[in-house]
């Protein structure tokens, strides 16, 4: 675990975590604090953000948290100008609120396609867009959370796949156009992750895991903290040339296709 080899790697960084409030993206605000930044969540529910900050405040770090939805620029604008007045300009952000159900498309609304969309491409744009006027460009790192439903076609999750392959190009057209300002941006495809509501939503039982299992190289689901250690290391000056890459952090489902 990378904080465990070095809890001072982000001493004197802010670090952004939208959806930072449960699962993946929690664990990943958890890592940054653990390494000594000071971090910034937002969620929809202030009842999860005041969990998540305790959590946080529980672990000796500093971190404030805000009650907003990524689909509301005008909002998620005034968290950073927040996070910039309470800690400085952010160095790290981390994309990652998502929505997800599994349902076909002949069962879908319009609104219920446009749902998922909306806060999982459209809240990462509201989220770099309004972060970019409040980051330390010159060395900054931004992560987007995106799916191996990005690469691979899916049924039962074609808004998960059209929203996340979307977020995959937009860190890359945003890499061509902020490298010249030192800013990098990459992505994360996370496999299935062990305790998410992700997966809780995907795969409700046991027989649902053990046949996603059967079907991963590693055979295993991961961690949160394999996830959070992605975004530890593309964020660490160890991966200041690494730049518009779209990483799996899946066992090997996207190599695989997810043929055993
Ligand atoms: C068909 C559905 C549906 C379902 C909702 N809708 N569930 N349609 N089948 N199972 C429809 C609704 O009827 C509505 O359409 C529209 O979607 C919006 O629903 P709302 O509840 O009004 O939306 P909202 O409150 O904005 O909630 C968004 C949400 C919700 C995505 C629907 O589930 C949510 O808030 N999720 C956040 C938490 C989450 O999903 N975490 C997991 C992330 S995992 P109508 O037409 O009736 O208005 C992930 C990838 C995992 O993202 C990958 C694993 C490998
Ligand atoms: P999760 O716990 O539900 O995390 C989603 C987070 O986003 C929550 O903090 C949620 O809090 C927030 N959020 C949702 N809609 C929002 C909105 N409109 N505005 C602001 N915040 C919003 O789910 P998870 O399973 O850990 O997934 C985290 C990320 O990993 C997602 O990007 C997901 O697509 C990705 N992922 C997960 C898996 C997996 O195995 N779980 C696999 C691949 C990719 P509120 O409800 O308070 O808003």
């Amino acid at each position: 675990m990378i904080h465990e080899v070095n809890d001072k790697l982000f001493a004197g960084k802010v670090v952004f975590v939208a959806g930072g409030t449960s699962g993946i993206n929690l664990g990943i605000a958890q890592s940054f604090l653990a390494c000594g930044a000071r971090v910034a969540v937002l969620s929809r529910s202030s009842d999860k953000v005041d969990a998540a900050v305790k959590t946080l405040h529980d672990m000796g770090g500093e971190a404030i948290g805000f009650a907003a939805d990524v689909r509301e620029f005008d909002a998620v604008r005034d968290a950073f100008a927040a996070t910039e007045a309470a800690f400085g300009k952010a160095d790290v952000i981390v994309s990652g609120a998502a929505g997800n159900f599994p349902a076909l498309a002949e069962n879908m609304s319009s609104n219920a396609f446009r749902s998922v969309v909306d806060i999982d491409l459209i809240g990462t744009f509201n989220v770099l867009r309004s972060g970019f006027d409040h980051l330390n460009r010159n060395g900054a790192s931004i992560v987007n959370i995106s799916a191996p439903q990005s690469v691979m076609p899916s049924p039962m999750q074609s808004h998960v796949c059209a929203a996340k392959a979307g977020i995959d190009q937009l860190t890359r057209c945003l890499a061509i156009e902020w490298g010249p300002y030192g800013t990098r941006v990459n992505a994360i495809l996370p496999g299935p992750i062990e305790g998410t509501e992700g997966m809780l939503r995907l795969a409700p039982t046991e027989q649902h895991r053990a046949a996603i299992e059967q079907a991963l190289p590693l055979r295993r689901y991961g961690t949160k903290q394999e996830v959070a250690d992605l975004a530890l290391f593309l964020s660490s000056p160890s991966a200041k040339y690494i730049t518009g890459a779209v990483i799996p952090c899946d066992g090997g489902l996207c190599a695989s296709g997810g043929r055993s």
